[in-house]
């Protein structure tokens, strides 16, 4: 158990330097790529909690850049321009339902269920600088579970059924787009401190529970 004495070696102060780095990207891109659904979102209470969300994924990137300079990390992009635009492609392209899967079951609930691993192994500071963004992305997940619940409710039964039954391909196939990034993931956990194959575990654990909010 770390406690108050921790002492960042510097592979570790690289390896969490990285995934700061990291996770602020994918934040920023989450605020960019919301930014622009909300003239296209259903009504105006998706309009409104898409646009609560861009504020708060760009107070994410201040607190996180904040930090990073304090921590000294090294704040060079590890997703590259190209890969940046794949992604916010990939987002552009989706119907209203598939975006809430995407957006809310994977990136979000997923995304929030690795760095959540995280914290109980980090150091004071970078802990600090995480919690007020990890207790927002519970109001994205929660937003992004309940519509996503609402709006299944009204399709005819085997339309949400066949919805549902593809969500976990889905999933798989963003988790497989996310390793292709080239980005040593496993190595940068496992430099913190995480038993990465545990973190996976914990990873497809939360996958099953969304999924049954979902269905349920
Ligand atoms: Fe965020
Ligand atoms: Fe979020």
């Amino acid at each position: 158990m770390k406690t108050l004495s921790f002492v960042p070696t510097e592979t570790y102060r690289e390896s969490m330097g990285q995934l700061l780095v990291l996770y602020t990207q994918v934040d920023r891109l989450i605020m960019e790529i919301c930014a622009e659904r909300i003239a296209s979102a259903p009504d105006e209470d998706a309009r409104l909690s898409l646009a609560k969300q861009v504020g708060d994924e760009s107070r994410h990137v201040a607190i996180q850049r904040r930090w990073m300079a304090q921590f000294g990390t090294d704040t060079t992009p590890v997703i590259s321009p190209d890969q940046e635009e794949m992604i916010r492609q990939h987002f552009r392209g989706l119907p209203w339902l598939e975006f809430l899967a995407d957006m809310y079951l994977c990136v979000e609930a997923l995304g929030s269920e690795a760095v959540e691993n995280i914290v109980p192994l980090a150091d004071p500071g970078t802990r600090e600088s995480l919690h007020v963004p990890l207790s927002d992305e519970q109001d994205h997940i929660a937003f992004g579970v309940n519509r996503l619940r609402q709006e299944l409710a009204a399709l005819p039964v085997a339309q949400r059924a066949a919805f549902l039954a593809a969500i976990p391909a889905r999933i798989d196939r963003l988790t497989d787009a996310f390793h292709g990034l080239g980005l040593d993931v496993a190595h940068l956990f496992e430099n913190v401190g995480a038993d990465y194959l545990a973190l996976c575990d914990a990873v497809l654990q939360r996958r099953d529970q969304v999924l049954n909010q979902v269905a349920a």
